[in-house]
């Protein structure tokens, strides 16, 4: 079924679970990417950046979104991801977008306040999820590189007051993950975290998602995050193995014999982290 943010960030509250939040970058990965969800038989969040809504068509990715999780009888959640554009929001919010992440991390506190909980009122009011982002999440957003030295960490303090002030939904972190990181991993700082998840009860969401250690998921999920995004993972190993075909394949033969071997690659990896996202081996708690 077609759901927003909030619902599905909700059944991950109530099951000590996270939702993957996975970057589509093109049309042909979308059907495998919510099979994978199917075989899983957990909740799955599709993401846009909104150069991909642009390139595709926003109505285009609406229609297929929804189709496919009423084909397949799985929990979708349609998100654009990083809009500093307000045009952009209100365009994926009458297309049919269930959920938007409004980023005002670059401005200031105040302004970032101001802006998130002006979104917050006009997605709300179409039934729209909004996101909220506070801090800096490192490596590159947008094409826009962000230095180690202007990191900045999410302060406890500051996600209270953003939280009861714009009413968002949920909560993108930065706690030290990267936008991009896939040749190494990161240093996750769970500590702020778990502070972080003290003082603040609205669903936390990890960006990043790459560059993260698969040893850690535990320990964030079981601190509050119940969103987690993943895409430079997909596009690096869909392009990986289309290249390959392409190089060994006759230019006469059906594009399929490109694609299907790249899609399966995202779909694997989709279930994978799927699998590890449900948190099953969870800590059993005496007493
Ligand atoms: P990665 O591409 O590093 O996995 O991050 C995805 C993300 O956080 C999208 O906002």
């Amino acid at each position: 079924m077609y759901k927003t943010l909030k619902e599905v960030t909700e059944t991950a509250s109530r099951l000590n679970m996270t939702v993957g939040a996975f970057n589509m970058h093109n049309l042909e990965m979308l059907p495998d990417m919510i099979r994978g969800a199917k075989e899983v038989g957990a909740p799955i969040i599709i993401q846009t950046s909104i150069d991909t809504a642009k390139y595709i068509g926003y109505e285009v990715i609406v229609a297929v979104v929804k189709s496919l999780a009423e084909t397949h009888m799985v929990d979708v959640a349609l998100h654009l991801d990083h809009a500093r554009d307000v045009d952009a929001i209100k365009e994926a919010i009458a297309a049919g977008y269930s959920s938007i992440m409004f980023d005002g991390s670059r401005l200031p506190f105040k302004e970032n306040i101001e802006k998130t909980k002006l979104v917050v009122e006009y997605a709300h009011a179409r039934g729209v999820s909004v996101e909220g982002e506070l801090g800096t999440i490192g490596g590159t957003e947008e094409g826009i590189s962000v230095a180690e030295d202007d990191k900045v960490y999410t302060r406890p303090e500051d996600a209270v007051l953003f939280v009861e002030e714009t009413g968002v939904d949920a909560l993108a972190v930065a706690i030290g993950t990267n936008h991009g990181q896939f040749k190494s991993k990161t240093e996750v700082n769970v500590p702020l975290l778990k502070e972080i998840h003290k003082v603040v009860d609205v669903p936390l969401v990890i960006h990043g998602g790459t560059g993260v250690k698969e040893e850690d998921y535990p320990e964030l999920i079981n601190n509050g995050i119940r969103k987690f995004n993943v895409g430079t993972e997909l596009l690096v190993n869909w392009t990986q193995e289309a290249k390959q075909t392409f190089g060994e394949t006759a230019v006469n033969k059906s594009l399929r014999y490109n694609v299907i071997p790249a899609n399966q690659k995202v779909k694997e990896i989709v279930k994978h982290k799927m699998n590890l996202f449900l948190n099953r081996h969870q800590p059993i708690t005496m007493g």
